[in-house]
């Protein structure tokens, strides 16, 4: 059975992945609250693919609200850019099939 890592599983497009999961059995979710995996260390990253193996990331962690962002431009930056770049990389490092980064509004 397929699996993915869900982070920013506690956020609000998180909580949608949880709400349509049962709706599809066959692929098996994981998912990570920031305590779990926090994308701008990607250590805890591979500490979680240790633990968990997974085959892909559906990636649900942002810095989001406008507002937010133009006070702290530099988290804006690690968790937005960086973070994502560790991504990327760990998806590259591991060769997976299929990974899906949402990113709206920055
Ligand atoms: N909501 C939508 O309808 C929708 C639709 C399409 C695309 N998107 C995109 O999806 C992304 C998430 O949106 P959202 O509405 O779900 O935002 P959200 O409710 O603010 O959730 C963001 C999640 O990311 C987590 N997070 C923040 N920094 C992190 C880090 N360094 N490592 C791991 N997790 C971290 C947050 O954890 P904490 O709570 O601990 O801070 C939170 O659980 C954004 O890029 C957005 O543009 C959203």
């Amino acid at each position: 059975m397929p699996s993915y890592l869900v982070t920013g599983g506690a956020g609000q497009l998180g909580q949608c992945f949880h709400t349509v999961a049962k709706e599809f059995p066959e692929t098996h979710l994981f998912f990570a609250s920031r305590n779990e995996v926090d994308i701008t260390r990607p250590e805890t990253l591979a500490n979680f693919y240790n633990k968990n193996p997974f085959d892909g990331i559906i990636n649900c962690a942002a810095y989001t609200m406008l507002i937010r962002q133009k006070k702290n431009q530099e988290s804006t930056f690690k968790i937005n850019t960086e973070g994502l770049q560790n991504l990327i990389d760990f998806a590259e490092e591991k060769a997976f099939n299929h990974s899906f980064f949402y990113r709206l509004c920055f």
